[in-house]
């Protein structure tokens, strides 16, 4: 049977035809009311041939605000947002998880609704800044949650999962990675509480297992991912012991039989993900976890093919290959050139470096042109 990068894999309840993931990417496409629109279903369809979409990160609340075109999943009008991308992802026979999350410490105090304090586990400040509304700022210190509004966040995610499912999407992934909300708890130097959601990491896991088993209880867990991320630690978030908190996480999300763990821990040192001085995590998560793992950071499809061949992950996600190569999936196959990405483009808003990046098959009269795979059997 072949087991390579574009050869089938079922996790949980879907079958994927290859294992090229398409990795969640905020780019700020959403409206006014963070609901996405048509140019981010177009932009969603035009990559509809990976294995899996994991949509950009979408908030489960008002009180995670981020810079303007950021989506999220907590009302009407973004649910039926939404509905319009799984629709349309659907139709061109692809498969799509909402990546859900809370900003916690990162979001930005400048734009918070009726001038609300930021919240997180405790009152430590994320390092660096944000652009706020009226420029770069500081990141302001959070106010701490207290122990019973936990349980009104955990709802939020709730009605959140709740959401996704009635907008068509086919599992959810829950981002307890790169420093957000879910990320500070986890983590001994961003949590310093002392009731039942900090300590050790029994204790600090509890939030993410909550939140977790909110989304079991709605999607089954076999339309369950969540995304850790080991090594990040550019803004400040730290653990004194990342082998021994993250194989715990790990062990317990293998309890649940979720769908898969993604892991973010770059291939290349050096990077946010991978900094030089760390032991790589990968293979002792492996080892915890029971059940697919989609490995992630600055993979090539060489160094893919590698880590699926050696039996160190079963699924490899790509985010900055897929910015600007919406048919990366046939052009692995055809092992052919990428375009390059234009960073200045990402967040920017509009069509441009958004859904203009061409497919090999682009036809002469403008967009790209990727077949479906209704086309493809059809030959
Ligand atoms: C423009 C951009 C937006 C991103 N947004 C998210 C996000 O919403 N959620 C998330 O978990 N990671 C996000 N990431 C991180 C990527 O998913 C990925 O972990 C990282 O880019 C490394 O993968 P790569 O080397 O294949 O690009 C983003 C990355 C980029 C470049």
């Amino acid at each position: 049977m072949m087991s390579g990068l574009l050869s089938q894999l079922r996790i949980g309840a879907l079958d994927l035809p290859n294992r090229v993931v398409m990795a969640p990417m905020g780019r700020a496409r959403s409206g006014p009311d963070r609901a996405p629109g048509e140019i981010v279903a177009r932009y969603y369809v035009q990559r509809a041939t990976s294995g899996l979409i994991v949509t950009e990160a979408s908030s489960v609340s008002p009180m995670s605000v981020s810079r303007p075109g950021t989506s999220a999943i907590y009302d009407a009008a973004q649910v039926a947002g939404w509905r319009l991308v799984t629709d349309r992802v659907h139709a061109a026979g692809g498969r799509i998880f909402q990546q859900l999350y809370h900003l916690g410490r990162k979001a930005d105090h400048t734009r918070m609704p009726g001038g609300a304090p930021i919240v997180a586990p405790s009152a430590i400040a994320c390092h660096g800044k944000i652009v706020g509304a009226n420029g770069p700022v500081d990141f302001a210190v959070p106010r701490a949650l207290k122990t019973s509004e936990i349980a009104g966040v955990v709802g939020e995610f709730r009605d959140a999962i709740r959401n996704a499912r009635a907008a068509g999407m086919d599992g959810v992934e829950i981002h307890g990675a790169n420093g957000y909300l879910i990320d500070e708890f986890l983590r001994d130097g961003t949590n310093r509480r002392t009731d039942r959601y900090g300590g050790d990491i029994a204790n600090r896991a509890r939030f993410l297992m909550e939140v977790v088993e909110e989304a079991v209880a709605i999607f089954g867990a076999d339309r369950v991912g969540a995304r850790l991320s080991p090594h990040f630690g550019v803004d400040g978030i730290a653990d004194s012991d990342p082998a021994g908190t993250f194989r715990y996480i790990a062990r317990e999300l293998g309890a649940r039989r979720l769908a898969y763990l993604h892991v973010i821990e770059a291939v290349v040192p050096g990077t946010p993900h991978s900094p030089p001085e760390m032991k790589p995590l990968l293979p002792a998560l492996r080892d915890a976890f029971d059940g697919p793992l989609m490995a992630n950071g600055s993979y090539t499809r060489e160094a893919a093919e590698a880590a699926i061949a050696e039996g160190q992950a079963d699924l490899v996600s790509f985010a900055a290959l897929f910015i600007a190569n919406p048919d990366l999936v046939e052009r692995f196959r055809r092992r052919s050139g990428y375009n390059a990405a234009d960073p200045t483009t990402f967040f920017k808003g509009g069509a441009a470096g958004y859904i203009d990046y061409p497919a090999l098959d682009a036809v002469p009269d403008g967009g790209p042109r990727i077949r479906t795979r209704k086309e493809e059997r059809r030959g």
